[in-house]
């Protein structure tokens, strides 16, 4: 993983993400990737939206360059983190998607679905999600630049 990418990742989930979180942050670990996790912290009954509120804010502050958030589908912690500024939160379904969210749409939060996905193909999606940038082509750029200029 090149040095650029070893930035702090903050990463959470809901108790239908929990069991994958602990695989990502093994993962995170086995790469030396920084992380902090926002909870949950165990699989009991808890609600995504206030999980991807800490994690989004985390990422919109510029302390943490990226996140990852899983819940039972990825679906509710999308919705809940793209509301907070900055933010443009990916629910990736395959490598190439995880790979392409980064190349054109410069998502700064990944979001998973614990229950919906197989956590072998997400651990590879992880990988490669950290480990891309947004590619330098002009008309990508820009439909990130008029993405981020709906929130005015
Ligand atoms: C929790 O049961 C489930 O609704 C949640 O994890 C998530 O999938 C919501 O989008």
């Amino acid at each position: 993983m090149p040095e650029t990418e070893k930035l702090p990742v903050a990463i959470g989930s809901d108790h239908g993400g929990f069991e994958l979180k602990e695989k990502i942050k093994k993962l995170l670990e086995s790469e030396e990737v920084e992380f902090n996790d926002f909870g949950c912290f165990s699989e009991e009954s808890c609600d995504h939206p206030l999980i991807a509120k800490d994690v989004a804010e985390a990422v919109s502050s510029g302390a943490f360059s990226r996140g990852i958030l899983i819940c039972g589908t990825g679906i509710g912690m999308s919705l809940a983190a793209n509301k907070v500024k900055g933010i443009r939160a990916a629910v990736a379904y395959s490598v190439e998607t995880a790979k392409l969210s980064r190349e054109h749409n410069d998502s700064n939060i990944l979001c998973l679905g614990g229950r919906t996905q197989d956590h072998k193909l997400a651990l590879e999606m992880v990988k490669v999600w950290i480990s891309t940038n947004q590619l330098p082509v002009e008309r990508y750029t820009r439909r990130t630049r008029q993405i981020m200029e709906l929130e005015k």
